[in-house]
């Protein structure tokens, strides 16, 4: 088993649409473990006009799974974060500390309205970085207007924005063409992140391992362990990538 690090997770426990309960929180715990899991950053959802963990709570809370984790013998070490959907407030959000970048790092995991333009994105993507932060793109492969010109993906990256692929969607969850686009990204090596996105223990679990193993075999062993293990420990360290 390959080990791997998570950085977009929504298991903590009764705060957005992922895990509901603690109960949850652990089955997800255990499933991630047994996929070579071993640091998860925790992602809750941060929306405009949403009641929203404070990263005080955020904090608290993920001390708190861990805590869990620990007394119910599994080995997996849990850090704060948020997915932030970018609205006008983020830039003042950013730099006044009102929401968790990845693992207190500079690293801020953001994503956008499926529909919204390239032109917003790209926009955004330098607001992140005009506010001080690095951006990670979430789950590049939802946005249609990138799907439909990966050379946006490409320019994303040369301004210096992270992009990050749901490990289900590689693995065809989301029908051939979704598939199709994520391979072709990885073939030109614009994927910087595999990561779960993981909302529960069924439809949308914590599942890493076939995915890896995926990576590795079609990818190289070396391209994998960037995208699941090197990079994400950038990020926990605080590091570049
Ligand atoms: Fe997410």
């Amino acid at each position: 088993m390959q080990a791997s690090i998570d950085i977009h997770c929504h298991i903590m426990p009764g705060v957005d649409d992922g895990s509901p309960d603690v109960e949850t929180s652990l089955k997800m715990l255990k499933i991630a473990e047994k996929n070579g899991i071993e640091h998860i950053i925790l992602t809750p959802h941060h929306k405009p006009m949403h009641h929203n963990v404070s990263p005080d709570h955020n904090k608290k809370y993920t001390a708190g799974l861990q805590e869990i984790a620990i007394k119910n013998g599994i080995n997996v070490k849990l850090y704060s974060g948020n997915e932030i959907y970018y609205s006008d407030e983020t830039f003042d959000e950013l730099t006044s500390g009102r929401i968790c970048t990845l693992a207190g790092s500079d690293y801020a995991l953001v994503e956008f309205h499926p529909t919204n333009p390239y032109k917003a994105i790209h926009n955004a993507i330098y607001q992140v970085q005009a506010a001080g932060f690095i951006p990670i793109l979430a789950h590049v492969e939802r946005y249609s207007d990138m799907v439909s010109h990966s050379s946006y993906v490409e320019e994303l990256v040369d301004m210096g924005c992270y992009i990050q692929v749901n490990a289900s969607s590689i693995m065809g969850k989301y029908g051939f063409g979704i598939s199709h686009f994520t391979k072709k990204l990885l073939k030109n090596r614009l994927v910087h992140f595999v990561a779960t996105d993981a909302h529960d223990t069924d439809k949308r679990a914590p599942l890493l391992a076939d995915c890896r193993d995926f990576i590795s075999k079609k990818f190289g062993q070396d391209y994998s362990d960037r995208l699941l293990w090197n990079n994400p420990m950038s990020v926990i360290r605080g590091e570049m990538i």
